[in-house]
């Protein structure tokens, strides 16, 4: 099979020849990544059935997609850690011997690209240009992909001149696992859910998703690519790749400073990376909302980019007043996939308006408000371009990173966290991250609403041991510390007794992140207790929020007898990493124990 003159990259021939001899496609498509290249894939969606266009009067350029509904999220039970031992994919990842692996991948890819196109995705993690970047190139036979790849990547030809003939790139192969027969009509949503798996081959640094075409399963620059893979390279070489948003944050003085937020799926990181804030004359601006690299600077600093180049959100609970710098990120040029379709052909989702009369819900049925499902799946997502964010930062795109002056970890914890506190210092900011937990979300097929542990919001992301992941964090530490950012815990997510949210949340999170602004400058705006640093009552900005003192003294109270469970519950989980697990943070948690007993 012939394939474009313009490769010229001598490993990726190699590798594309070898998979079109395995894979057999009909057809084999090199991606330039141009805008009519889009046009040409999105018309055949259409026509596949694939994608439905919205009304361009409303959302011009815009495109809904159903998708089976057996693959609706990501799959962690099907997602593995194939390293050669064992003990390096750690207690919390699924693995399986490379090998086993990969016979198991090869008999299920031999095939399987039938009747469909190879479609080849070179893409860029990163600006091109960044000493950041690394290259990846995608082989899928979903044009689905394709398209969500335009978007949430820098892709095309560009990045082949970057990778030229000798430069190294991540392999990433992905089929929807459903061959076509001669002749055979497609489906509008091909997939393979009862095969589906994720691999990651962490000492090749190659990746194989087979059977699901949905979000980080099948998009495999965000999820495999930059976290699990890049994990273990960062660990490898000195950074830092997290699941973490970057926020510019600039004060009523003008001065301005960049945090990033590490929160589990579906728990605020794109509604903070560009919330409208409530507080006048503070400003946010969104760097990235999902996925940081970070690498440690001049002086120590730690500098970070966003690797995305798009937003893959969620869409349930976006709405106007919730976070109106999404909903204007997707007004255009934007990919729904399994959200309603209203009768004038555009979208809605719980939570965006008072339900329609009438609507299509993500099942393709019939939908009024007396028919008691979900119009929108709860994963359902919007994936749009990053540069169409109002509050997008000019700095979005520096090839040399932001600056970090705070770091962040949040879950959803209905009880015992705190709605802020920092760390005392980096160790104890690691243990901070080591003990976040948080209640389960529609983003991973799964029960939803079970309270978990999720180290760093990491834990189905990281790519080798946590334990040994712990240690690479706490390796920082051992570098410059005065220029280390502070370290913060947040929790939006508390309820009151009634089971309802003791704090408004959104764009009222601004006044957490003064807080947290202010500290960073060193102001003495804080509380030592025997958790780290809280609020003072004086010191904490309530203006124009309608939470009441009693509100805001519980949300700010230190429980001794339920962190002293949680205390217990965490040297628990911990000793889950056995010898990986680090002294200092055996040491850390120790110390906290016996500042709750003594109360200080
Ligand atoms: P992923 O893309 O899966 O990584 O999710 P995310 O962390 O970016 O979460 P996102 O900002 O999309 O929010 C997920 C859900 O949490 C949405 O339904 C939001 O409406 C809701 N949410 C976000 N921030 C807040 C908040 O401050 N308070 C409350 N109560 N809900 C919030
Ligand atoms: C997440 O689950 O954290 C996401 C969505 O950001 S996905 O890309 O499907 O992983
Ligand atoms: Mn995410």
């Amino acid at each position: 099979m012939k394939i474009a003159s313009n490769l010229k990259n001598r490993k990726l021939k190699e590798w594309i020849a070898e998979i079109c001899a395995w894979t057999q496609p009909s057809h084999v498509h090199l991606c330039d990544g141009s805008d009519e290249e889009y046009q040409r894939l999105a018309h055949e969606l259409v026509k596949q059935g694939t994608f439905i266009p919205l009304n361009p009067l409303k959302r011009p350029n815009s495109f809904l997609a159903r998708s089976n509904p057996l693959d609706v999220a990501r799959v962690e039970e099907k997602t593995f850690i194939c390293s050669q031992k064992k003990e390096n994919a750690g207690p919390t990842n699924n693995w399986k011997d490379p090998q086993e692996m990969k016979n198991t991948l090869k008999t299920l890819f031999k095939g399987c690209m039938r009747g469909r196109t190879l479609y080849i995705i070179p893409f860029s993690m990163g600006p091109l240009g960044s000493p950041f970047s690394r290259i990846g190139v995608e082989l899928s036979d979903s044009p689905y992909v394709v398209c969500n790849m335009k978007i949430m990547t820098r892709m095309g030809n560009k990045v082949l001149d970057v990778l030229g003939e000798e430069g190294t790139f991540i392999p990433c192969l992905h089929s929807v696992g459903a061959p076509l027969q001669p002749g055979e009509k497609d489906v509008a949503w091909p997939c393979n859910p009862e095969k589906t798996l994720i691999a990651h081959f962490p000492e090749e640094r190659t990746i194989w998703s087979f059977g699901s075409g949905y979000g980080g399963n099948a998009l495999l620059g965000k999820k495999c690519f930059a976290l699990r893979i890049a994990s273990v390279m960062a660990k490898e070489e000195g950074w830092l790749a997290e699941h973490m948003l970057i926020v510019g944050i600039t004060n009523p003085e003008g001065k301005k400073k960049y945090f990033a937020a590490a929160f589990p799926s579906a728990c605020g990181k794109t509604n903070l990376a560009m919330m409208r804030s409530t507080l006048a004359g503070w400003k946010i601006e969104c760097v990235g909302d999902d996925i940081a690299w970070i690498k440690r600077g001049k002086k120590g600093r730690l500098y970070a980019i966003n690797p995305e180049y798009g937003f893959f959100g969620v869409a349930p609970g976006t709405s106007p007043q919730s976070n109106p710098n999404a909903l204007a990120s997707c007004c255009k040029n934007a990919i729904f996939t399994n959200v309603a379709l209203t009768d004038d052909q555009d979208v809605w989702w719980e939570g965006l308006s008072d339900p329609p009369a009438h609507l299509i819900d993500w099942l393709g049925k019939e939908w009024t408000p007396q028919t008691g499902t979900c119009a929108a799946h709860p994963n359902s997502r919007f994936t749009a371009p990053a540069d169409q964010c109002p509050v997008i930062d000019p700095a979005w795109q520096g090839v040399e990173g932001v600056p970090l002056s705070a770091l962040i970890f949040g879950g959803r914890r209905s009880d015992t966290i705190p709605l802020v506190y920092e760390a005392l210092d980096w160790v104890h900011g690691t243990l901070l991250g080591c003990s976040l937990s948080s209640e389960t979300t529609a983003a991973a097929v799964g029960k939803v609403g079970q309270l978990r542990h999720d180290p760093f919001a990491m834990l189905p992301f990281c790519g080798y041991h946590m334990g040994d992941y712990f240690n690479h964090l706490l390796s920082f530490a051992k570098k410059e510390q005065n220029q280390l950012p502070h370290i913060f815990s947040v929790n939006w997510f508390r309820k009151d007794a009634h089971g309802k949210y003791m704090w408004p949340g959104f764009g009222a999170n601004m006044h957490v992140i003064k807080w947290i602004f202010e500290r960073t400058e060193g102001k003495n705006n804080a509380r030592k207790t025997p958790i780290g640093y809280l609020p003072k009552k004086e010191g904490f900005d309530l203006s124009g929020l309608s939470v009441s003192e009693k509100n805001l003294s519980d949300l700010l109270h230190v429980d001794s007898s339920l962190w002293q469970k949680e205390v217990q519950e965490m040297k628990t989980y911990l000793e889950k990493f056995g010898p990986h697990l680090p002294q200092e943070i055996r040491s850390t948690l120790e110390a906290l124990k016996k500042r709750l007993a003594d109360g200080v």
